[in-house]
């Protein structure tokens, strides 16, 4: 089926979820139509496919030029400093995912854009949530700072689009599992290191506690998500900034089980650190069905699936000397 043009822009691009979603996007917008851009300049060559732009989304100015240049229509605004990061500098992680959201949201109201993302995060939940099939209307006191900008940044989100019709849309995504660019400083970046050093070195020092539990997606789940949210018309929606998103929960001692299967000599120890405290915050299973009922919403990776492939592709770019 063809679908809309439109001008695109995506914000933190070089990072995790970034640099597979310009992937998607160009394939299905067409790369002229896909502009990119970080405060990072270390572009890889399947990224320079299209265009780049060197931008901090703290600066609002130079988000504006940016726009303006290439005739933006959607912003995919992923720049953001993750849960880990964010407790070891909370005045950073408020800086950035605080004021380029703001700044986002004002240049998309200002220039009238078509439609916004912005992610939300299984960290806008706290220890006061329920914990199994955490529901999508629940307690949203966050224990981290990353949390409180993920809820703050919700909030913001649907108050422009009430206040001045901004069309944003977003998701809580789980931990992200992916093979090609590695995580940004999570807190569920165990569960994507622990492939790599399944092929790297067949062993593993985990930074949670065997029975932590938490909800991950497999990446191509979370981009079919991101891009089928984006393309749900306006009218079936009632939520907007906030969607709770799910695919499998497992703890981390049922994933190296999972790995062993596989890979039957990899050995796991666990030693846990100020991680732990983030993860016993969050939730270890999520109600999705709004995201169900409202855009159709259904994932295809469970932690088996996912496995297999991971494996296979993390070898594969272990042979070719990449990893
Ligand atoms: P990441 O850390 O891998 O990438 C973020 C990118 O933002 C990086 O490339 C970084 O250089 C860039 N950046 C940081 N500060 C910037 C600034 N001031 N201006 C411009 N760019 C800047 O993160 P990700 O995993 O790709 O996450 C993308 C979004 O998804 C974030 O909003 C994150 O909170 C959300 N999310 C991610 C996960 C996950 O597991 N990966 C889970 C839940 C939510
Ligand atoms: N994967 C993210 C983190 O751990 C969740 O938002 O910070």
């Amino acid at each position: 089926m063809a679908c809309e043009t439109r001008k695109i822009l995506v914000t933190g691009a070089l990072g995790q979820i970034g640099s597979e979603l310009t992937i998607a996007l160009r394939k299905k917008y067409g790369n002229e139509n896909v502009v990119i851009s970080d405060m990072r300049s270390k572009v890889t060559d399947e990224l320079l496919a299209g265009h780049f732009e060197v931008a901090d989304v703290c600066n609002q100015s130079v988000l504006r030029k940016v726009v303006r240049e290439h005739d933006i229509d959607t912003v995919y605004h992923l720049a953001a400093i993750l849960s880990a990061t964010g407790e070891r500098d909370p005045h950073l992680c408020w800086r950035v995912n605080m004021e380029g959201l703001r700044n986002t949201l004002e240049v998309a109201r200002d220039e009238e854009l078509y439609r916004v993302f912005c992610p939300s995060s299984i960290a806008a939940f706290g220890p006061d949530t329920p914990r199994d099939d955490t529901p999508q209307e629940t307690v949203l006191r966050p224990s981290t700072m990353y949390g409180v900008t993920k809820v703050c940044g919700e909030l913001l989100g649907d108050y422009y689009f009430s206040k001045f019709g901004v069309d944003i849309r977003g998701v809580r995504y789980p931990g992200i599992i992916s093979y090609k660019t590695p995580p940004g400083g999570g807190t569920t970046d165990y569960a994507v290191a622990i492939y790599y050093e399944a092929i790297k070195s067949r062993r593993y020092e985990c930074f949670v506690s065997k029975d932590t539990v938490l909800p991950m997606m497999y990446m191509p789940d979370a981009i079919k998500a991101t891009l089928d949210l984006m393309e749900a018309p306006l009218e079936s929606l009632k939520h907007h900034s906030d969607f709770n998103l799910a695919a499998m929960s497992f703890s981390a001692g049922e994933l190296a089980a999972e790995i062993k299967k596989h890979v039957p000599e990899f050995e796991v120890v666990y030693k846990p650190d100020f991680r732990q405290k983030i993860a016993d915050s969050w939730p270890r299973s999520i109600d999705d069905s709004a995201a169900r009922n409202e855009w159709g919403w259904k994932p295809e990776y469970d932690l088996a699936t996912m496995t297999k492939d991971m494996l296979e592709k993390l070898k594969e770019r272990h042979e070719a000397g990449e990893l």
